[in-house]
């Protein structure tokens, strides 16, 4: 049995190479069901790949990942599909002519059998589901709902294509700079469903450049600095202040004078 109190995910000794470039180096990230993980550094110190090595988009070098406990291979999306990992990208794959429970059931539309013979989509079904996940599970209620959702803002997008992961029976969903291009109302909206993940016992992944989001909802923050791991500390037991200095030069000890 996997109780609350075991890793969802466990990941040992993670390198990544490209051609001379350690981009990852000897990495150990784990994270629990319901808990939510800041992964925080400088552009280029790692962090997208290390999540793209969990989806299945790269492979490690060098490593082991483990899931539920078992070790498994992660070889592609459609693996780390399988284990209910599923990354929130910044175009965030919807069908832009379609609403938003049509996208909720994306590839999976509930069907029903009309004469008993021919599939036929359940349209009111979906809708129903869509909408209970959508306002029950994520307390999100958009009035342009029946929209394309072409037509909604960048959160309320980000809205479907979450209720779209809790649909799908996610267990870790990874948010690669989410907020970036929101507004505050926006990022506020994101910041709620990400609490709300964590309630349904989701674990999530954060990775943002923006410390003041991250400090208002991860329990823990996991600094890279080059590739390396310079720490793994729940976020009330350090300072913005040491994390910066974390990100910038691997240490948060290091003292910064005027024009270093
Ligand atoms: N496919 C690739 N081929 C070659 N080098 C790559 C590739 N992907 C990433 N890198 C390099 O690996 C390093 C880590 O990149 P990564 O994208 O993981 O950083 P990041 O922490 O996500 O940065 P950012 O905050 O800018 O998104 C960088 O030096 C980057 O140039
Ligand atoms: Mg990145």
């Amino acid at each position: 049995m996997n109780g609350n109190d075991s890793a969802l995910v466990e990941m040992r000794g993670i390198t990544k190479n490209f051609g001379g470039l350690r981009a990852v180096d000897s990495v150990d990230f784990s994270i629990k069901r319901g808990e939510v993980v800041g992964l925080l550094g400088e552009n280029g110190a790692g962090k997208s790949t290390l999540i793209k090595i969990l989806t299945g988009i790269y492979r490690p070098d060098y490593g082991e990942i483990r899931f539920e406990g078992n070790l498994v291979e992660i070889r592609n999306r459609a693996d780390s599909q399988r284990l209910g990992i599923e990354p929130l990208y910044q175009d965030l794959s919807l069908v832009g002519t379609l609403d938003a429970a049509s996208n909720v059931f994306l590839g999976k539309e509930l069907t029903k059998k009309r004469f008993g013979f021919f599939p036929v989509l359940n349209l009111k079904t979906m809708q129903k589901e869509a909408e209970r996940i959508l306002w029950e599970q994520l307390g999100i209620d958009f009035k342009n709902r029946w929209e394309p959702v072409f037509n909604l803002s960048g959160g309320e997008r980000q809205a479907v294509a979450l209720a779209r992961a809790i649909y799908s029976e996610a267990k870790m969903v990874i948010l690669d700079e989410p907020m970036a291009s929101l507004g505050v109302e926006e990022v506020k909206r994101t910041l709620d469903i990400i609490r709300k993940l964590r309630e349904n016992n989701i674990a999530v992944i954060v990775i943002s450049h923006n410390l003041e989001h991250v400090y208002s909802v991860a329990d823990r923050v996991v600094v890279l600095h080059r590739g390396k791991k310079v720490a793994d500390t729940p976020t009330k037991e350090l300072t913005p202040d040491e994390v910066v200095k974390l990100m910038v030069f691997g240490d948060r000890t290091k003292e910064v004078k005027a024009y270093e």
